[in-house]
């Protein structure tokens, strides 16, 4: 409680705090800087993605920024799911209970499902799917396109774990919907919405890209209406029967409360953790509770959906 305000929320039965989480792959390498964004007020944090075997990356360039968000090509550079152990072991220590969920991706669905095993052997409280990576080849959009395939993989991973599991989209899709209603159908307890979209920057003097991947993953405000659209679209079916955790371009209160009168239960929040430093969870969390004192809410939960057509 903050105040007056319950800003406690709920995913997939995982009791969170606040509405806070840290989106995957933003200062969450270790388990310190991790335990670092819950002393700032996050509710809960997504483990940088993890696979069975270790990975570097691509080379630098992988990053390019720009006043209205990021590009990256990082290639889900990760030491492994099980030299990840240590960092899982310092957030427990540091962070008490707050759920960790750990983000899995693999060249196969069965790659997938036993690094979402060890994941849970690890004893993270939740798995979060990443089918929806635009920067590494083979490792991420060709499992998140398709909602055959999208089907197959969550029921694999759901079968290999007791857990919790979470599926993260693309929005590089003509329909997001059928995307969400496939992983829906696949088993899975909840929705990420949105991994980065798909972009490319050149260098007009070089005529090549400048990332070396050569294409890379959107971030920060310029997704966020992406993101806003995607989530809306998601929770204005009536068919969708599981929560959707928003994310794209969050960096305000304001922001926060958007996706979720879009629908959202919880929001991630990445570029901004990385531009303006752990704080920005304390100030989006007092934020959201001067708005909802203002307007008259006691729960955030009313703010669930609340601008869907069947909402408040
Ligand atoms: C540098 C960087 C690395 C990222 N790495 C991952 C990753 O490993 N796995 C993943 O699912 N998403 C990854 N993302 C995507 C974010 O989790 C998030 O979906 C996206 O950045 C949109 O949120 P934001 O605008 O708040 O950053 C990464 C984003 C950035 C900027």
């Amino acid at each position: 409680m903050e105040g007056q305000t319950d800003l406690s929320t709920e995913i997939a039965g995982i009791e969170l705090a606040n509405p806070l989480m840290l989106a995957s792959g933003i200062m969450d390498e270790t388990g310190h800087s991790m335990a670092n964004a819950v002393r700032h007020g996050a509710g809960s944090v997504v483990t940088k993605s993890l696979s069975m075997e270790p990975r570097e990356g691509h080379p630098n360039p992988v990053v390019y920024e720009m006043d209205i968000g990021m590009i990256n090509a990082m290639g889900l550079p990760n030491p492994g799911v099980e030299a990840y152990a240590e960092e899982i072991s310092s957030f427990r220590k540091k962070a008490g209970d707050t759920p960790i969920f750990a983000s899995i991706f693999g060249s196969s669905i069965d790659e997938y499902a036993h690094a979402a095993s060890k994941a849970e052997q690890l004893g993270v409280d939740g798995i979060e799917i990443n089918g929806s990576c635009p920067n590494a080849k083979g490792l991420g959009l060709q499992f998140g396109q398709s909602p055959g395939v999208i089907g197959d993989l969550v029921s694999a991973v759901r079968s290999a774990v007791t857990i919790p599991v979470l599926f993260k989209l693309t929005p590089v899709t003509d329909d997001i919907v059928k995307l969400a209603l496939a992983a829906q159908e696949g088993g899975a307890h909840a929705l990420v919405a949105i991994n980065t979209m798909k972009v490319i920057k050149l260098d007009i003097r070089t005529k090549r890209p400048i990332l070396t991947n050569g294409f890379g993953g959107l971030s920060g405000p310029a997704l966020k209406p992406i993101g806003v659209r995607c989530v809306y679209e998601i929770c204005s079916d009536e068919r969708m029967e599981i929560p959707v955790i928003g994310v794209g371009g969050i960096s305000t209160a304001e922001d926060a409360i958007e996706y979720m009168m879009a629908g959202a239960s919880a929001v991630q929040i990445g570029t901004a953790v990385r531009w303006q430093g752990p704080s920005v969870f304390e100030e989006i969390n007092e934020g959201i509770s001067s708005f909802m004192e203002e307007m008259g809410y006691s729960s955030i939960k009313e703010l669930i959906g609340a601008a869907l057509e069947d909402g408040e």
